[in-house]
């Protein structure tokens, strides 16, 4: 099988979710890992491409002379895609040059800071015509897919309400223990994160949940969010009323304070026939609930599911997989893409996916500031 190279932007020692990657990519049996700029610091940088067997000369100081080091090679050796893993305010900096270079890319979330941003990478990838995937890590669950195909089935009837939510605690530990820290987390830090830090770091993948699953459009958002700290400057916590078209209505509700909780993630789509209910910690239940059935639990990797969600699993019924998987899939779904393979519907998300996630995020905000009032996602 030939397998596609790989280049990673951040990643480095200790970073959180490059290591997810990496993972991901081996366990999608599609990718090699050649070369990036993993850290901020270039002696860091240097050590972790050594830990990582990198070849010395494809460890690059920095994105500019990264993409000059890999054009200067033939084709066939050039990196083919490239996954931005670095905090929210380099994706665009760095996804706007690799594009423009017409190289494929897989890029964290929140896609960038602003609407304005998003929708440039949006006219860059049409204009290059590259494949451009945002991991929303949670689209790559089995049951989430299966979820995607039983609501396009028609099989709840009509959609007369969706909840989701995502609720953790970590950042408790940050506000309200070592003060000096605050400034030290990035998520925190607008210049970093962007304009929200609850809404922006996980209402977003709740948001995009709803989207990815019912097929919907939220159309308005009326949020009431809580820094709960005076010198924290984001949003920790927040609930959004949404509202789609044909009067249905929503609710996300998020936070970051919620003591004890770890990544509290779930959704519910509830039907005029039947309900779906999925919860993150335990990803492989699928529960579809009616007021005229017992209740229906759906598992990965048996010949009932969609074939999605069957073409979703790596090993058989009964072994436990998990977010490594989850990702692993996304990274799938992208070398088929790139490969010209023909995939499922959702596969990835895609950069109008971002576009709508940064909508999201500024509308969120823009209704918080302005007295909780009615704000349309254009
Ligand atoms: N999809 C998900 O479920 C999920 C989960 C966690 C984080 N994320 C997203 O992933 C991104 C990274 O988050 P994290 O928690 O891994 O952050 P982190 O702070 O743990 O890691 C960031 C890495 O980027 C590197 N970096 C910073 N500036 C750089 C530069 N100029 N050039 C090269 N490398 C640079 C750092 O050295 C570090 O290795 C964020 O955008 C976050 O929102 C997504």
């Amino acid at each position: 099988m030939k397998r596609l190279k790989l280049g990673m932007i951040g990643g480095g020692i200790g970073a959180f979710i490059g290591d997810a990657h990496r993972r991901a990519s081996r366990i999608s049996n599609e990718y090699t890992l050649l070369g990036g700029v993993f850290d901020v610091d270039y002696e860091r940088n240097k050590e972790f491409a050594q830990l990582e067997e990198i070849s010395p000369d494809r460890c690059y100081r920095d994105i500019d002379a990264f993409v000059a080091g890999e054009l200067a090679l033939p084709e066939d050796k050039r990196i083919e895609v490239v996954s931005i893993v670095t905090p929210n305010f380099l994706h665009y900096h760095f996804a706007k040059k690799l594009i423009e270079n017409s190289f494929n890319v897989i890029c964290e979330k929140p896609m960038t800071l602003t609407v304005e941003e998003a929708e440039e990478l949006v006219r860059l990838v049409e204009e290059k015509n590259v494949t451009f995937a945002l991991t929303h890590t949670y689209t790559g669950y089995p049951m989430v897919r299966h979820m995607k195909e039983l609501i396009k089935s028609g099989i709840l009837g009509t959609i007369q309400r969706v909840d989701a939510q995502y609720y953790q605690g970590w950042i408790n530990t940050l506000i309200h223990g070592n003060e000096s820290r605050i400034t030290g987390v990035w998520r925190l830090n607008p210049e970093y994160a962007g304009v929200s830090s609850c809404m922006g770091d996980i209402g977003i993948h709740a948001f995009n949940l709803i989207e990815y699953t019912t097929g919907l459009k939220v159309e308005k958002v009326l949020s009431d969010l809580n820094s709960i700290k005076d010198d924290v400057e984001l949003d920790l916590d927040g609930t959004v009323l949404l509202r789609f078209e044909d009067n249905l209505k929503g609710v996300i509700r998020a936070t970051q304070v919620a003591a004890g909780e770890e990544n509290n993630l779930n959704i519910a789509v509830y039907g005029s026939k039947a309900s779906l209910k999925w919860e993150q910690e335990n990803p492989n239940y699928l529960y579809l609930i009616s007021d005229t059935e017992p209740t229906k639990i759906y598992k990965p990797a048996h010949t009932y599911n969609s074939d999605f969600a069957e073409a979703s699993h790596v090993m058989p019924a009964g072994h436990p997989e998990g977010i490594y998987e989850a990702l692993g899939n996304i990274y799938k779904g992208v070398a088929k893409a790139i490969k010209g393979e023909e995939g499922f519907d959702g596969e990835f998300p895609t950069v109008y996916d971002g576009v709508r996630g940064m909508k999201f995020v500024h509308s969120v905000v823009k209704s918080n500031k302005s007295g909780n009032s009615w704000v349309e996602l254009k």
